[in-house]
């Protein structure tokens, strides 16, 4: 395959064509920091954590989906990137359900970690929150809107990956939710509770249920009748 080379921060680095700026920054030990991208998985650009600068290219370029080209020179860590950046994050969590010292996830949250790289100790944008769902009726999976970031990850994990399909982005605008199909329950879905969309979720809207050991020992147990109840999802005002 044809080789491009390019500089990162002034570190020259040879790839093959085709690869991101993010992958090429990553071959070269230079840290972009990426929110929505999964490598082959989730490249949508959705997020625009991952900004940088592309010298004779006009605003700044979300890495995970600029291709590279020989000759290129690229920023990283310029403070208007640093400034983007954080506003962007600031921005996301301005809409986020940040109650994060009761969170499952806390210390283990890609949000969480990056505002505390970021240097983030106040949300500026305060306002309306977008609308929540809480889909707590399945087995296994507890699907919380609050904390969801719309990176797309489960998506297409549950999409592309295990060939199922049952989340997407549904609505428009402010009013965007990533759920099933008219915001049903998981419970109402062919969803077979693999749980991928959890592991690839990178904060807590998709989590497993607290009390799932004594839902699978119900499961398993013959003398046990288990009940399987469906519900429409919650949907607060
Ligand atoms: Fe991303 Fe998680 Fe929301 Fe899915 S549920 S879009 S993985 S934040
Ligand atoms: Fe590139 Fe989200 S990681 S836009």
């Amino acid at each position: 395959m044809e080789k491009v080379t390019l500089t990162i921060d002034n570190i020259q680095v040879e790839v093959p064509q085709g690869t991101t700026v993010l992958e090429a920054a990553r071959v070269a030990g230079v840290d972009i920091p990426s929110l929505c991208y999964l490598k082959d998985i989730n490249e949508i650009g959705a997020c625009r954590v991952c900004l940088v600068e592309v010298e004779g290219s006009r605003g700044l370029q979300a890495s995970c989906v600029f291709p590279v080209y020989e000759g290129m020179k690229v920023k990283t860590n310029t403070k208007k990137l640093r400034d983007a950046r954080k506003s962007t994050v600031e921005l996301i969590l301005s809409n986020h359900n940040r109650e994060c010292l009761t969170c499952s996830r806390s210390k283990n949250c890609e949000l969480q970690n990056l505002a505390e790289e970021l240097n983030i100790t106040e949300i500026p944008f305060e306002g309306e929150k977008s609308h929540e769902t809480m889909d707590t009726v399945s087995h296994s999976i507890v699907r919380d809107s609050s904390k969801c970031i719309l990176c797309g990850r489960c998506v297409n994990v549950c999409k592309n990956v295990q060939e199922i399909g049952i989340l997407d982005f549904t609505n428009r605008g402010f009013e965007t939710q990533v759920s099933p199909a008219f915001n049903m329950s998981m419970n109402d879905t062919p969803c077979i509770y693999c749980g991928q969309c959890i592991v690839s979720c990178p904060v807590a809207a998709l989590k497993e249920k607290e009390d799932i050991d004594r839902v699978w020992d119900a499961i398993e147990d013959p003398n046990l009748h288990v009940v399987v109840q469906t519900a429409p999802a919650v949907r607060a005002a």
